[in-house]
C-alpha cells in the first residue's frame, strides 16, 4: 500500500455480507428478547389527551403498552453537542407528525405490530407551523450562525460589472439506507447492553448513560455492521431510548425496529434550504464578489444548522465575501446530517450560479472556475494541499469537455436534447481524537481494536491495510475489531472523519508495537523483516501472549495554521426529451483529490454513491409536507423516489494522487462526502444547457421543464 493509491483488495469483511453472516442490529438474538413496535403521533401540533391501549392490551402476545402515563423516566435533554431532545413519552406535547406516542411490547414482531395497529389516540390539536414560506428567519446564537464578512460584498455587487443574483431551493429529502434503523436493548442490574445502528457509539453510551442517570462504565454499546448511515444514524434518536426504557419497564430485552414508513419520522432528514446566491464579476470572468444567504428549517424544539455557504469561503477567491445562516421553526421532526449536510445544497446554489455567470460573461464554466481558482481560504489561510485545478482537467478531458457547443440547445441525439454540465467540489478534512490498540499476537497473527464503526465505506478493510503496512505483515494476518464500546475511543463515522481520526489512530498503535518488537528484537529490524514467523518467535521469547501497540491520536496546530479540504470536479451528460420534460443522466465522469486513498476500490464506491445520490437528489428526491396538516405525504418507497439502477449510468471517478504532508499522520482527506458536491448543480447545468431552462429549485421533474 505504499505510494498515493492503495491497493484495491476486496472488502474484508464482503464474503460475511453476501452470506448473511454478518449480524446487523435487527438481527441481533438475545435469550428472552421481546418486541416493540411504536405508535407515532398523526398530528403536528397539539397534545394526547387519551391513548385507549386496552383492545392492544388483550391482544395476543401482548406484555406491555408504554405511554407517558407508565414510561419510565428519562433526562431527554441530551448532553450538548448537536443533541436532539429525545421525545420519550415524557409528557403530553406533539411537536412534529410521526412523533412516537407509545410503544407496544409482545412477544413476537408480527403481535406487537397487530397489536400497535389496535392503540387508539385521541388528540387535543394547535396550530402548527407548517409553512417554510411564513415563518421568519432567526439568526442562530451557534458558531455556524455567526456571519462571515470579507470587504464589503454588498458594495462590490453594487458596482460589478456582471452580476447574478438568484435565489435556490433544495427541498426536504430523507435518508433511505438499506438498513432501518434497529435497537436491541438489555438491562442486567444498572448496566445497559445496547446493539444499535449508529454512526457512533460512544455518543451513543454518553446520551444513553445521562438519559438513564447511571455511569457511562455501565452502558456498553454494539454495532458491528451497519447498512447505510448517511448522516441519519449520527444522532441517538428516540426509539433508541424508547426501547431501552421499554426494556426496564418489562424486565425483558426489548428489540425495536423501524419500518420504512418510519424512517420518515423522528429519525432525521434533510432541511428545506432556500439560497440566495449572489456573484459579482468582471468582464474578464474574475469574481468580486460573493453573497452567499441560507434560510433552512429547523424544529419547534430543537436547533440544527448545516454549514450550507461555507464553501463559499473555501472554493473560489474573492475580495468581497457575505456569507449567512438563518433558520425558521417548523413543527416538524429535527433535521439532521444528510451526506455533507451543508455542501450538498450548497453547491447546488453556488456551482449553478456560476454556470449562470459563465454565459452571463461568455466564458466557458471549467475556464471560469479556473479563472477564480486560490491558493487561501477567506481568513487568508493557505491550502494544506489543493488541487481543484488538476480534478477540472483531468475530468474535462476525460470527459470530452472540449466537444461541448456552449449555445443552449443546441446539441441533439435524434429527437432528444443532449446537455453537458459541470460543477467543482469541496468538502472539509474533519479530525477528532481518537484512540487505538494493536495486538501482536505469539501467533504472528495481529489483532487491531476501534470502537469506531464501519458504515459501510470499508473501515473493516482499510484499516487492516494501515495496520498490515505498519508491521510489514500480509493483510490475511489481521483482524481489524469495530463497533465496540470496550474498544478504545473513537468518534462518530460523521463527517467523514474516522479514516482521518481512528485510521492515524491505528497506525501510531501499529507504530507502537512495532517499537516495542524491535526492543525485544535487541534493535535489529531485519528480525522484523522477517515475515509472521519471525515476528511470532520475537513475542514468543518475550513470553507474553501478545505484544500490544497503543496510541492517543490528537489534531494539532496544522488545523489552524492551514485550511484543509479535498477538491473535484462533476461532469455530466443528459439526454432531455422536450415532448415529456424526462431527464436521463447518460454519462457521469468526476475526478476527486483526497489525500492519500488507502484503497482504490473502496474509495472509487464512495465516489459512486455520491454521484447516485447526487442525481436522486437532481431528479427525484422531494420530502412532501402537507401545508395544512403538517404531515409527510410520501413516506414510503412508491412515492419518496430514489434512483434505481436504470437511472444511474456508468460513472467513472477518477483519483488524483495527493501527497498532502499537513493533515494527519495517514495524508488522507475524508472520501465519504464528497462524491454528491457538485453533483445536483453539474445535472442542473447540463439541462440548462441542453433546454435552456434553468431549474432553480430541485427536483427538476418534469412538469418545470414542460412550464
Ligand atoms: Mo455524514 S452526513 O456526517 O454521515
Amino acid at each position: 500500500m505504499s505510494g498515493l493509491v492503495g491497493a484495491p483488495i476486496d472488502r474484508v469483511d464482503g464474503r460475511l455480507k453476501v452470506t448473511g453472516a454478518a449480524t446487523y442490529s435487527a438481527e441481533v438474538q438475545v435469550p428472552g428478547l421481546v418486541y416493540g413496535v411504536m405508535v407515532l403521533s398523526t398530528v403536528a401540533s397539539g397534545s394526547v389527551a387519551r391513548v385507549d391501549a386496552d383492545a392492544a392490551r388483550k391482544a395476543p402476545g401482548v406484555i406491555e403498552v408504554m405511554t407517558s402515563a407508565n414510561a419510565p423516566r428519562v433526562d431527554t435533554k441530551g448532553t450538548g453537542g448537536g443533541d436532539r431532545t429525545l421525545m420519550a413519552l415524557q409528557d403530553d406535547t406533539v411537536r412534529y407528525d410521526r412523533q412516537p406516542v407509545a410503544v407496544v411490547v409482545a412477544d413476537t414482531f408480527e403481535r406487537a405490530v397487530d397489536a400497535a395497529s389496535l392503540v387508539r389516540v385521541r388528540y387535543v390539536r394547535a396550530p402548527a407551523a407548517t409553512s417554510f414560506e411564513r415563518e421568519p428567519d432567526y439568526q442562530p446564537q451557534s458558531a455556524l450562525g455567526a456571519d462571515r464578512h470579507k470587504g464589503d460584498a454588498q458594495a462590490a455587487l453594487a458596482q460589478a460589472a456582471v452580476k447574478i443574483d438568484q435565489t435556490y431551493v433544495v427541498p426536504a429529502e430523507h435518508h433511505n439506507p438499506m438498513e432501518p434503523h434497529a435497537t436491541v436493548a438489555h438491562w442486567e442490574g444498572d448496566r445497559l447492553t445496547v446493539y444499535d445502528a449508529t454512526q457512533g457509539i460512544m455518543q451513543a453510551r454518553r446520551k444513553l448513560a445521562a438519559a438513564f442517570g447511571v455511569p457511562e462504565t455501565n452502558v456498553r454499546v454494539i454495532s458491528k455492521f451497519i447498512g447505510g448511515g448517511f448522516g441519519g444514524k449520527g444522532s441517538l434518536w428516540p426509539h433508541a431510548v424508547l426501547a431501552a426504557m421499554a426494556a426496564k419497564l418489562v424486565d425483558r430485552p426489548v428489540k425495536i425496529v423501524l419500518s420504512r414508513p418510519q424512517m420518515f419520522g423522528s429519525v432525521g432528514f434533510r432541511p428545506h434550504t432556500m439560497q440566495r446566491v449572489a456573484l459579482g464579476a468582471a468582464r474578464d470572468g474574475r469574481l468580486t464578489s460573493i453573497i452567499h444567504q441560507s434560510s433552512a428549517q429547523t424544529s419547534v424544539f430543537d436547533e440544527f444548522i448545516a454549514g450550507t455557504g461555507m464553501l463559499s469561503t473555501v472554493l473560489y477567491g474573492t475580495p468581497n465575501l457575505l456569507v449567512t445562516h438563518r433558520l425558521r421553526k417548523l413543527n416538524a421532526a429535527t433535521p439532521t446530517f444528510m451526506r455533507a449536510p451543508g455542501e450538498a445544497c450548497g453547491s447546488f446554489a453556488l456551482e449553478s450560479a456560476m454556470d449562470e455567470l459563465a454565459y452571463a460573461t461568455g466564458i466557458d464554466p471549467v475556464q471560469l472556475r479556473l479563472i477564480n481558482d486560490t491558493n487561501t481560504d477567506a481568513e487568508g489561510r493557505p491550502f494544506s494541499s489543493r488541487s481543484l485545478r488538476e480534478c477540472l482537467r483531468v475530468a474535462a478531458e476525460r470527459f470530452g469537455w472540449s466537444r461541448r457547443d456552449p449555445r443552449p440547445a443546441s446539441m441533439r441525439d435524434g429527437r432528444l436534447l443532449v446537455g453537458l454540465g459541470m460543477a467543482a467540489a469541496t468538502y472539509p478534512t474533519h479530525r477528532s481524537a481518537a484512540a487505538a490498540l494493536v495486538q501482536v499476537r505469539a501467533d504472528g497473527s495481529v489483532v487491531v481494536r476501534s470502537s469506531g464503526v464501519d458504515i459501510g465505506t470499508g473501515a473493516y478493510t482499510v484499516f487492516t491495510q494501515v495496520a498490515a503496512e505498519q508491521l510489514g505483515l500480509p493483510v490475511e494476518r489481521v483482524t481489524m475489531e469495530l463497533g465496540d464500546s470496550t474498544y478504545p475511543n473513537a468518534p462518530n463515522a460523521g463527517g467523514s472523519q474516522l479514516t482521518a481520526s481512528a485510521g492515524s489512530a491505528i497506525k501510531l498503535a501499529a507504530l507502537d508495537a512495532r517499537a516495542k518488537l524491535l526492543a525485544l528484537a535487541g534493535g535489529n529490524a531485519a528480525l522484523l523483516r522477517g515475515g509472521p514467523e519471525a515476528i511470532a518467535a520475537l513475542v514468543q521469547r518475550a513470553g507474553v501472549a501478545a505484544v500490544e501497540g497503543t496510541s492517543d491520536a490528537k489534531p494539532g496546530e496544522e488545523q489552524k495554521t492551514f485550511a484543509q479540504h479535498a477538491f473535484g470536479a462533476q461532469f455530466v451528460e443528459v439526454r432531455v426529451d422536450a415532448d415529456l420534460g424526462t431527464v436521463r443522466v447518460v454519462r457521469f465522469v468526476n475526478a476527486f483529490a483526497c489525500g492519500r486513498i488507502l484503497n482504490e476500490k473502496t474509495a472509487k464506491s464512495q465516489y459512486l454513491g455520491g454521484a447516485v445520490w447526487g442525481i436522486g437528489m437532481a431528479l427525484l428526491e422531494h420530502t412532501r409536507f402537507d401545508e395544512r396538516s403538517g404531515r409527510i405525504m410520501n413516506a414510503n418507497l412508491a412515492e419518496y423516489l430514489v434512483p434505481v439502477n436504470a437511472d444511474v449510468p456508468a460513472v467513472e471517478s477518477i483519483i488524483v494522487p495527493e501527497d498532502d504532508p499537513h493533515v494527519n499522520e495517514l495524508g488522507v482527506k475524508g472520501i465519504g462526502e464528497i462524491g454528491i458536491v457538485g453533483a445536483a448543480a453539474a445535472v442542473a447545468n447540463a439541462v440548462y444547457h441542453a433546454t435552456g431552462k434553468r431549474v432553480r429549485d430541485l427536483p427538476i421533474t418534469p412538469e418545470k421543464l414542460l412550464a
